[in-house]
């Protein structure tokens, strides 16, 4: 089935992939923070303005849109043959940003999809406007919250999307005290509707995003896509440790209970704990102390921990070592310490269907006799982790020079994308192949 799109040729493939890098400038206007860098988080006025253009071009190349109950935005378009039911393949990714974020995180596979879908389109021949020549429907999904920057908890849009919203979620606070309920109601959503977002198993053929690999690997061995195998799993906890606060001039180190140094030397020991194991990651991304003054030893600090492993099992037993850790450290230096759990995502493995259609769309970009393309896990967390719940999913990468991503730095070549548009648009090619037989 390889070639199948030679007709598209180069020139239509760079086309599609200049608009992919023009619409990621343009996206990227549409912060919180201009003048400061890409800071786009859920239910926030940027978000509904993202939304707005995405459902423009949406429709722009006939498809029918809506903003489902979750603030997703959502794009169909009907299979030549196929009744107004027939299930979906969903294409996608995320609209949402972590602060001082780069442009293609989660935008360019959104963005990617769309161009798919225009392809396909293309290639139904006349007299078929507004359908796709595939025995599924085609779905392209802009999932709103992956990040969780804004109320701490990641995967909020798709976990909407895949039947797995959690009642709690309603009282998560952002940083202004604002709750997820307020903020859907300020967003114009309904909180009683949420149920709304969620599609059934039957409904979908299954999920396939393409996004940047936010790592070197790609970069290091000279190639410009890759199949993704599974997608690590990630447990956040936020640790407190707590101490005594006490004057900075007159408290002799010996009667210090300083949080902070506890929290220092906690922060390292993840650091070594991790390095020693084998697909494990572990960061300390925020620190906080209290009562935060110059002249004070730091009787409170806050810490976060972001814990990932391709294995549960072995992310897990690293946590419990990193707990006897901090009962070690802790203890010596007459402090307490407690772990708030506040996200757990297992791990994910991606369809060997999915695999496989990657795999030849992958193949359908490289010369003939070319070796298979890498299959690499993901380190970093997506969509499909809470999708994996509703359906069968599928990632392709994007080399990402220097591994650079969560940084205004971050990059991905124009020629990249181009063939990534074209490996999923043949993976979609190949699936509707292998669902017809
Ligand atoms: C999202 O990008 C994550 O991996 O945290
Ligand atoms: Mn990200
Ligand atoms: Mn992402």
């Amino acid at each position: 089935m390889a070639g199948r799109l030679t007709d598209v040729g180069p020139d239509r493939l760079f086309a599609a992939a200049r608009r992919v890098m023009v619409r990621c400038d343009e996206l990227a206007r549409a912060t919180a923070t201009p003048g400061a860098g890409i800071e786009r988080v859920y239910l926030s006025p940027e978000h509904a303005r993202v939304n707005r253009l995405v459902a423009e071009w949406m429709r722009e190349i006939g498809m029918t849109t809506h903003q489902d109950a979750a603030g997703n935005q959502v794009g169909r378009m009907l299979p030549v043959l196929g009744d107004p039911e027939a299930p979906a393949l969903l294409l996608g990714s995320h609209l949402d940003t972590v602060p001082a974020a780069g442009r293609f995180d989660g935008i360019a596979g959104v963005l990617m999809a769309l161009e798919v879908v225009r392809l396909l389109r293309a290639s139904s021949g006349p007299g078929r406007p507004g359908r796709v020549p595939l025995p599924f429907a085609l779905e392209v999904i802009a999932f709103s919250d992956e990040e969780g920057t804004r109320f701490g908890k990641a995967l909020l849009g798709s976990a909407a999307s895949a039947g797995g919203w959690r009642e709690d979620w309603w009282a998560l606070r952002d940083a202004d005290g604002v709750t997820l309920r307020e903020a859907f109601l300020d967003f114009g959503l309904d909180p009683g509707r949420i149920g709304e977002a969620a599609y059934r198993p039957e409904q979908l053929v299954g999920y396939l995003e393409a996004h940047i690999e936010q790592g070197p690997e790609l970069d290091e061995r000279g190639e410009s896509l890759a199949v993704v195998s599974s997608i690590a799993g990630a447990r956040r906890f936020q640790i407190t440790v707590e101490g005594e606060a006490r004057h900075a001039g007159g408290t002799p180190y010996e009667a210090r209970r300083d949080a902070l140094l506890g929290a220092s030397e906690a922060a390292l020991a993840v650091e070594r704990i991790c390095r020693a194991e084998h697909h494990i990651i572990g960061t300390v991304g925020q620190l906080e102390t209290f009562p935060g003054a110059v002249n004070v030893v730091p009787g409170e600090a806050r810490l976060s921990l972001d814990l990932r492993g391709e294995l549960d099992g072995s992310r897990d037993r690293v946590w419990d070592a990193i707990a006897r850790e901090l009962d070690a450290i802790m203890g010596r230096r007459g402090l307490r310490w407690r772990a708030r759990p506040f996200h757990d995502a297992p791990a994910v493995f991606c369809a060997p269907l999915l695999q496989d259609v990657v795999r030849a769309g992958i193949m359908a970009t490289l010369p003939a006799g070319a070796d298979a393309p890498a299959t690499l896990f993901s380190r970093a967390g997506h969509d499909g982790m809470a999708m994996a719940d509703v359906t069968d999913v599928g990632m392709l990468f994007m080399r990402n020079p220097g591994g650079i991503s969560h940084h205004p730095d971050e990059f991905v070549s124009v020629s990249d994308v181009a063939a990534g548009i074209w490996a999923l648009t043949e993976a979609v090619l190949h699936l509707a192949g292998d669902s017809r037989s």
